[in-house]
Order: C-alpha cells, then sequence, then structure tokens
C-alpha cells in the first residue's frame, strides 16, 4: 500500500554574516549595478569561520522538528541534499545525527538511516521523491530532510563571474503518513536529468582533484560554471517539468496559489514566469538577500513566503529547480 506522505513541520536557517554587492565591489572588478541587473542579487550571507553546513543544517532541522512536534528520537531516516558537505566522509546527515544526540544502538525504538545525496540545486526536489518514496512504503518513518549549503567555501572570489551568484544557508522539513500537524501533502515529484552536461557546472574537491599535501588548490577547486549555457537550459527545464507535473496531475496554472522556482537568478526566475504565462505576483522570490543557496532555496523561500502571507499550509504550491549534474525537476505540494 502507498501511504501518503505529509510534510509536518518546516525550518530555515540563514547564517547572521552578510556580504553585500559592495562588499564584493572591493574584492573583484564589478559593480552593484552590474549584479543587480544581471541577476537581483542585491546581498548574500556567507558563513563565519568555524561554522559548517551541518551547523546550519542543525538549526533548520530544530526548527522543521519544533514545529512537526517531533522528538528527534522518532526520527528513523536523515536525508542531507548538499553539494558542499562538511566531508567527503562521513556524510553530513551522520554528523547532524550526531548533533541530535541520534543512535541506532540500545535505548532507541527504531533505527536510523544516515545518507547524504548530492543533485546541486534540484537537491531539495529529489529529496522529497527519495523521502515520499520511504513514507509510501513505511507507515512508520518519520524522515528528516535537510538542505544545507556552504558555497562559500567552494567560492573563487577572485573570479567576477561566479563570486556574485552564490551564498549559505539551509532549510528542513519533516515528513511522515499521519497528517497530525500536517502543512502539505506531497502530491507529487518528478525529477530528471542529462548527464551528457555535467561540464556545464562544476565544483571541485573531489577525488578527480589530485591535490597532494602541501600543494596549493588551484582553480579546480572551486565552483566554475558557463554562466549563459546554464541560464538557457535553467528556463527550459524548469518551464517543462512544471508544465509536465500539473499535466499529469490533472492541473494547470490557474488552480495553483504560489510557484516557488529554484532562486538563482531574479532573471531566470521571470523568464520561466513569463513563459508560463504566470502572473508576477504568484510567483515567489528572495534571491535578492541570499543570492543563490543551491538545494537550501526552496525550504528557505517556502518558509521566507509563509513569513510573509504568501504561503499558507493547504495551498497548492508548485516547487521547481534546476542545477549542475544537469539535474531538474519539480515538486507538487497541496
Ligand atoms: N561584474 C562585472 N562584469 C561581469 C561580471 C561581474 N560580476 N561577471 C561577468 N562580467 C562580464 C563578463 O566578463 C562579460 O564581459 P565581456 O563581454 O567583456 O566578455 C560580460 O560581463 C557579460 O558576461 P556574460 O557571462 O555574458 O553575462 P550574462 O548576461 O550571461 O550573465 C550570469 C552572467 C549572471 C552568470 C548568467 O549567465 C546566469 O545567471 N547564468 C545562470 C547561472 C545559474 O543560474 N547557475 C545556477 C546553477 S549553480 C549550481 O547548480 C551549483
Amino acid at each position: 500500500m502507498n501511504h501518503p506522505c505529509y510534510i509536518c513541520g518546516l525550518g530555515s536557517f540563514i547564517p547572521s554574516r552578510v556580504m553585500t554587492n559592495h562588499d564584493l565591489e572591493k574584492l573583484v572588478e564589478t559593480s552593484d549595478e552590474w549584479i543587480s541587473t544581471r541577476t537581483g542579487i542585491k546581498e548574500r550571507h556567507i558563513l563565519d569561520d568555524g561554522v559548517n553546513p551541518s551547523d546550519c543544517g542543525l538549526e533548520a532541522a530544530r526548527a522543521a522538528l519544533a514545529e512537526a512536534g517531533v522528538a528527534p528520537e522518532e526520527v528513523t531516516h536523515i536525508f542531507v541534499a548538499t553539494c558542499t558537505p562538511d566531508y567527503l566522509c562521513p556524510s553530513t546527515a551522520c554528523v547532524i545525527a550526531g548533533k541530535l544526540g541520534l543512535s541506532s544502538l540500545e535505548g532507541r525504538k527504531g533505527d536510523v538511516m544516515c545518507l547524504d545525496f548530492n543533485a546541486a540545486c534540484t537537491g531539495f526536489v529529489y529529496g522529497l521523491e527519495l523521502a515520499r518514496s520511504i513514507v509510501q512504503m513505511h507507515e512508520d518513518a518519520v524522515v528528516l530532510l535537510v538542505a544545507t549549503e556552504g558555497l562559500s567555501r567552494r567560492t573563487n572570489f577572485t573570479d567576477r563571474t561566479t563570486c556574485v551568484l552564490f551564498g549559505d544557508a539551509a532549510g528542513a522539513v519533516v515528513l511522515r503518513s499521519s497528517d497530525r500537524n500536517a502543512l502539505w501533502q506531497v502530491r507529487d515529484v518528478v525529477c530528471s536529468s542529462d548527464g551528457s552536461l555535467h561540464d556545464l557546472i562544476k565544483i571541485g574537491g573531489g577525488s578527480a582533484c589530485n591535490i597532494k599535501e602541501g600543494d596549493t588548490v588551484g582553480p579546480d577547486w572551486f565552483i566554475s560554471m558557463q554562466g549563459m549555457a546554464v541560464f538557457k537550459h535553467a528556463v527550459r527545464s524548469m518551464a517543462d517539468e512544471s508544465q509536465r507535473i500539473l499535466e499529469r496531475n490533472g492541473m494547470s496554472f490557474e488552480d495553483l496559489d504560489l510557484f516557488i522556482p529554484h532562486q538563482a537568478n531574479l532573471r531566470i526566475i521571470k523568464a520561466v514566469g513569463e513563459r508560463l504565462g504566470l502572473d508576477e505576483s504568484h510567483v515567489f522570490s528572495n534571491v535578492q538577500h541570499y543570492g543563490n543557496t543551491s538545494a537550501a532555496t526552496l525550504p528557505v523561500a517556502m518558509e521566507d513566503a509563509r513569513r510573509t502571507g504568501a504561503l499558507k499550509p493547504g495551498m497548492k504550491v508548485l516547487l521547481t529547480s534546476f542545477g549542475g549534474g544537469m539535474t531538474w525537476g519539480s515538486a507538487l505540494l497541496v
């Protein structure tokens, strides 16, 4: 039997340190005017030294658990969407589980499965599909899905074509089959990819980066991107995937209360909205304040939309994203 999957807690965490466009003017040859008109971004938040993506993820997770009324000990699965994990090993999910005091050892009712996965900026949508599959199969599952990124740790602050775009943040949701404290039901999710485009966005630091002790890291350690190619693909893929998920659920854009696309660039957000014929008031954006925080943009946007009253429990909302891989996908919440 396929059990329903409900989101019953949502939380986010934004590092307090702000980096404005004017701060970047002091680092590279750029201007607030260029960044604002090309991307819509005015500022982004950056991790302090000693604070890692797991710390931000932990704060977002605690907020989501508190809202769900779920004690950490009840969690059965922790999935972490990130392309900037604390370590290659252990997983950020295990680090967060440790900080939450979770263990599958004695004294617990059940086991806890911890897993990181990397679908770049599409991580939250991919994570909803993973969580939904687990909840559909296991009626008692309580899934903590965290999306956390420390992109500033892989940003080359001498490369003006990328350093103006990214920021750090985390978001989290709690999912389970019980509708107690339910905010939304995850009605459907679609996930896609095209690995032939894997060269368009890269973040180094993996095993392909053959660094020996004493070496200085080179440009391949950091984020690199073919901006215009990504831009074109982003608009097409998010628009097509959004149409696809609505069609297969017998819905149209008029049925939606809110459309929340990945927050990478205001021009991309506007282009997708225009392509789908959406009124601007139904398209949420907060990229101005955070830049692109990769997997974290969607849960952070959901939380901000909720704070402003644009998003309420039970509203019909369509999330869509694209990112490195290339990956893309959409999720329909009702
Ligand atoms: N300040 C000033 N000038 C700049 C800057 C800057 N920060 N960056 C680039 N320029 C210059 C370029 O050097 C170029 O100059 P030239 O004409 O003399 O060569 C000029 O501005 C135009 O550069 P373009 O790259 O053509 O600018 P474009 O309009 O394409 O905007 C941008 C660049 C903002 C990166 C855009 O292509 C974009 O948003 N692409 C999508 C990126 C994205 O969404 N990525 C998300 C995925 S990331 C992930 O998954 C982790």
